[in-house]
Parts: structure tokens; sequence; C-alpha cells
């Protein structure tokens, strides 16, 4: 059966904290941008003067976010197909951005594949295509747009992690060790490339609301009882994520590469690694 296309929406009222013009005349090459936290992150960066090049593996619903897009912001967004865990596919779509632009100021790697499983029942090749997609992916995006302009331009990395690998938490082996990876090189990027302009940063995410990683990972739990755990009394918002993103690639966070952000209101130091939320995957299985 063909999944449903999940037509994805703009921001409505958005009020500019920054100057609107921020961003002017750069480039941002976002994979994972046809959805979710992505998209959004490409919406406030359009709504600051950036245009974009979303990617990821499903054409139709790239397109169709690049026209939301560009309909509410009047800059111009580029879909192209590619798959992150593909170097040719990958280093085909930079040309395409630089074809398009001339240029590619920023990358998001925000492409990332995720699902509940405890390690009792993860397969060999599950475990794979979650570091494939993650891991490998980052490194291929990365170093196709390092290899391409950013090494005689300089530029911004974005990495898209999580908070999960921080202590280690259940039914989430495949996403923690992916993300630590990509935690890890981004600093030995960060040292190798800041003399060339370049900087690398990760922001790591807690839960954040109308999103497929959320779905996937709540176990069905409605999101107000999340929002009684975290410290900051609720998830964070998509929008958020962007905007925290936007200052990243600004001047403003010239000082800062190497390192992870963590955006999460508090979350991961409080959420349970509990016997009650093992019992809950148990039952979730069962009805698998
Ligand atoms: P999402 O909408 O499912 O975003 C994942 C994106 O990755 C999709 O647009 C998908 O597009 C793309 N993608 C997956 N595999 C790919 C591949 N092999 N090649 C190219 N593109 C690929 O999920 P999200 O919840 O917004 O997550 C976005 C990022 O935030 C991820 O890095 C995730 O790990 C991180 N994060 C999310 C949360 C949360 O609460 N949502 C929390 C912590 C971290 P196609 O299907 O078209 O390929
Ligand atoms: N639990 C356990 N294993 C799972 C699984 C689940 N829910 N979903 C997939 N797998 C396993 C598959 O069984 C397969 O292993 P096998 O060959 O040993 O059976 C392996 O993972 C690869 O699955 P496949 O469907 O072939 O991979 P894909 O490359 O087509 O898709 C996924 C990658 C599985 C990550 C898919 O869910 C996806 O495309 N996700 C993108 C969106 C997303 O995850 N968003 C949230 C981001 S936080």
């Amino acid at each position: 059966m063909a999944s449903e296309l999940v037509v994805e929406k703009c921001l409505e009222n958005y009020k500019h904290s920054f100057r609107e013009d921020i961003l002017s005349g750069k480039v941002a090459f976002i994979t994972g941008g046809g959805s979710g936290i992505c998209f959004t992150i490409a919406e406030i960066f359009m709504r600051h003067g950036c245009r974009t090049v979303i990617v990821g593996r499903k054409m139709d619903r790239l397109q169709l976010s690049a026209e939301t897009l560009t309909k509410a912001t009047g800059v111009k967004c580029l879909p192209v197909q590619a798959d992150v865990r593909k170097p040719q596919e990958v280093m085909a779509a930079v040309d395409k951005c630089l074809q398009e632009f001339g240029r590619v100021d920023i990358v998001v790697n925000g492409a990332a594949g995720n699902f509940l499983c405890s390690l009792e029942h993860l397969s060999f090749n599950a475990f794979r295509t979650v570091i494939e997609i993650d891991t490998l992916g980052t490194y291929n995006v990365s170093k196709a747009a390092f290899d391409k302009y950013l090494k005689d331009h300089g530029g911004v990395i974005i990495n898209i992690t999580a908070t999960l690998q921080h202590r280690g938490t259940l039914l989430q082996a495949h996403l923690g060790v992916a993300k630590a990876g990509i935690e890890t090189l981004a600093k030995h990027q960060a040292i190798e490339w800041g003399p060339k302009g370049v900087r690398v940063v990760n922001v790591a995410p807690g839960p954040v609301e109308s999103t497929e990683g959320l779905r996937r990972l709540s176990l069905g739990l409605p999101v107000e009882l999340l929002n009684d755990i975290i410290p900051v009394g609720r998830v964070a918002t998509r929008q958020e994520l962007g905007e925290v993103c936007l200052f990243l690639v600004t001047d403003m966070a010239g000082q800062i590469t190497g390192t992870t952000l963590t955006v999460d209101g508090g979350s991961w130091m409080v959420s349970g690694n509990e016997k009650q939320r093992m019992s809950m995957y148990r039952q979730f299985r069962s009805k698998m």
C-alpha cells in the first residue's frame, strides 16, 4: 500500500527576532528538509533571505514541500532527490545545488531513521541501516559539501543529533550510537576544518511536537504526559529548533564549533529509563 503523503505546513504569524535579511545571499543544503524539524529549519532560514536545497528520498513530498516553502516565504527552494547513504547521489545533489545557486554556505544534516527496538530484537541490518543513514549520511554530505565548496569559501555545518546518547536510553541503542558518532565526527571536523573557515555544530533536540520522531518514540503516550515530566513544562516546538539553528549559522555564533547545543527543556536529565517503559514496549511489540 502506498504511504499517505503528509503535507507540511508553514508557521502562522511568524515574527522575526533577528534582521529579516540576516541570511540574505546565502544558500543552505538541508537533508531531511522535506519534512518535520528540518522543513521548519528551511522555512526559518528562507524567512531570513536564505535560498535552500531540500534533500530526501521521496521526490513527491520534496516537491510539495518546496512549493509550500516558496509560497510562504517568497524565496527559492530546490527539491533534490538523494539517499544520503549513497556518496554518488550525495555528490550529484551538491552539484545540483552549485549549478542552481553557485554556492553552499550552510549544510544541515537532518536526515535520519529511527524506531523503537530493544537490542534483543534489533537485526544486524536494522542497526546498520540507522548508522548508515545518520552517521555515514552526515559524513557523506559534509564531505561532499566540503570538497566541492566549503574548503575554499568557509561555511557552517549543523548536525541534528539527539539526547538519547547522553547517558544511554532504553530501546535506542541504534540511534544513540549513530548520533554519538556524529557528535564525535563534528569535533574532528571542527579542528581540521576550522582553519578553512568551517564551523561544525550539533543541535540535540529532545521531544519536538508535531514530528515523525515524536510519533515513533512516544509509544502512543499523549504529549501532555511528557509535558508534565519536562523541566520547562512542555516539549519543544519545531520553530524553537529552527530559531536555534538560525542563531548558530549567523556570525553571532562565530566562536561556536565542535560542540553540541542541547535544546530539550532539560528533558534528558529527568526522563526515565524505567521498567515501566520496557513493559509498555513489550505490549507495543505484542500488537505488531
Ligand atoms: P522526519 O520528519 O521523519 O525527518 C527525517 C527526514 O530524513 C525525512 O525528511 C526523510 O525524507 C529524510 N531521510 C530519511 N532517510 C533518508 C535517506 N536515506 N536519505 C535522505 N533523506 C533521508 O523526522 P523528525 O522527527 O523531524 O527528525 C528530524 C531530525 O531530528 C532527525 O535527525 C532526528 O533524529 C532528530 N530528532 C528528532 C526528535 C523529535 O522529537 N522529532 C528528537 C531528537 C532528534 P525521505 O523519507 O524523503 O527520505
Ligand atoms: N523495529 C525493528 N526493526 C525495524 C523496524 C522497527 N520498527 N523498522 C525497520 N526495521 C528493520 C527492518 O526489518 C530491516 O531489517 P531486516 O532486513 O533485518 O529485516 C532494517 O530495519 C531496514 O529496514 P528497511 O525498511 O529496509 O529500511 P529503509 O532504508 O527502507 O528505511 C527506516 C529506513 C527503517 C529507518 C525507515 O523507518 C525510514 O525510512 N525512516 C525515515 C523517517 C524516520 O525514521 N523519522 C524519524 C526520525 S527520528
